[in-house]
Order: C-alpha cells, then sequence, then structure tokens
C-alpha cells in the first residue's frame, strides 16, 4: 500500500493510540453504541464495505447473512478488529488494510458502505469521498456516522483552534463539514439525522449521483 506524506502522519498517529484506543474512547462508547446499532439497521447487502474499522467497535453490528469487506490504514488498529471478528465467529468476512483515498477495488460492487467516525480523519476527505461513490452500486447507498463542525458563533471557532491539538493526539479533525464534504465529493445527500442537541453527531445518508 503506497500512501502520500499526510496519510502516513494519520496512520502513525492511530498506530501509536492503537492498543489504547478502546479505553480512551470507553466513555464516550457509551453514547455511540445506540448510534452504530441504528446505523447497522439501515444496511443492505449482499455486498457490503466498512471503511476504517478502526478495532472492530462495528464487528457486533454486521448482519449475519452478509459478507463484509473492512479496511482500514493502520495495521495496529486493524489487528484488533481481525481478533474481535475472528472471536466474533466471523472469520468469512475480509479485513485488510487499504487507503480509501485510492481504493484497489473494482467500481460499482458494493450495495451499502458505511462508515463511523473515519471522515474525521481521512487527510483528504473529499477524495476518499469520491472513491466511495466510484465503488459503490448506483443502486446502493452510503451511511456516514460522524461528528462534525458545529454551526455556533462560538463553538464553531472553538473546534477549529482546538483540532489541531486534538488530531496531534488522536488523529481526528472536529472541525470537518463532513455533510458539505459529502456533496463536494459529487454523491446526493438524501437524509441527514441529528443524533444529539447540538447538532455535532449526525448519520448522513447519501447515494452516488447517477
Ligand atoms: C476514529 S477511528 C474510528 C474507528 C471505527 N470506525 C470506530 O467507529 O470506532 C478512525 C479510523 O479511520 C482510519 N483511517 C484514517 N484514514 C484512513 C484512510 N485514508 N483509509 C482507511 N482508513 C483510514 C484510522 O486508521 C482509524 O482506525
Amino acid at each position: 500500500m503506497n500512501i502520500d506524506s499526510a496519510t502516513a502522519i494519520t496512520q502513525a498517529r492511530y498506530q501509536r493510540i492503537s492498543s489504547i484506543y478502546d479505553r480512551i474512547e470507553g466513555m464516550m462508547e457509551k453514547r455511540f453504541r445506540p448510534w452504530r446499532e441504528k446505523t447497522w439497521q439501515f444496511v443492505y447487502g449482499p455486498r457490503v464495505l466498512e471503511v476504517g474499522v478502526g478495532t472492530g467497535k462495528n464487528i457486533e453490528f454486521w448482519p449475519r447473512n452478509i459478507r463484509v469487506t473492512a479496511i482500514d490504514i493502520t495495521p495496529g488498529m486493524l489487528e484488533i478488529a481481525c481478533q474481535r471478528a475472528r472471536w466474533s465467529g466471523r472469520q468469512d468476512d475480509d479485513l485488510f488494510l487499504a487507503d480509501i483515498q485510492h481504493l484497489n477495488l473494482p467500481s460499482r460492487i458494493f450495495n451499502t458502505v458505511v462508515a463511523t467516525f473515519v471522515f474525521c480523519s481521512v487527510p483528504d476527505p473529499i477524495q476518499g469521498l469520491r472513491e466511495i461513490g466510484r465503488v459503490v452500486r448506483s443502486d446502493g447507498h452510503i451511511l456516514l456516522l460522524e461528528h462534525v463542525r458545529i454551526d455556533h458563533p462560538v463553538i464553531g471557532p472553538l473546534m477549529d483552534m482546538l483540532t489541531p491539538l486534538i488530531a496531534r493526539f488522536n488523529g481526528a479533525s472536529i472541525n470537518r463539514r463532513t455533510v458539505e464534504n459529502v456533496r463536494a465529493a459529487g454523491l446526493r445527500v438524501d437524509q441527514v439525522l441529528d443524533l444529539d442537541k447540538m447538532g455535532m453527531f449526525k448519520l448522513i445518508m447519501a447515494r452516488p449521483l447517477v
């Protein structure tokens, strides 16, 4: 896998925290779990791609009768996901290292593409979303569970200010405008569900433009 220098920095950040990632996220996970479950309720196959599988927190929600392809750029994160997949009896699913910005897969093969909390860390999110638009079938759909920049006169700029610090620690930019990025990538936004009162966490449902 060839990656550019910005992607190598992201990879190194996640590699560094991979063994403690689940503990770092432990408190937040209580909040995230129902949102994960909700996201996976919209998934249909037969072919599903999970982008940025991380340590495999979604594996428990992978539909039983569907074979999932799951990718991540960070070896340490993927290794934990592979362990989780084995413990969960998901040996037949395909988990491998890959960069969503340059995916070595044929076009129009997936019925659903899912990513949870990934597009805060992909260095070129629009390029990554374009690749998703390429590999999803024209009758397929895209589900993104993401945190985004809040358009509030105080909180928004505060998020901009904190982003470099947080990104250095855990690889995530907390000020991404992911709904806008989805449109900029040439995808059609079908629906955006606000999951919290502040509008920071969203489930974005999109489709390729056909
Ligand atoms: C915040 S973690 C989220 C992990 C998981 N999706 C979850 O919900 O817990 C972001 C993940 O995206 C991966 N990632 C970042 N950039 C990527 C890229 N260009 N291609 C594939 N995965 C990427 C990171 O390695 C990391 O595992």
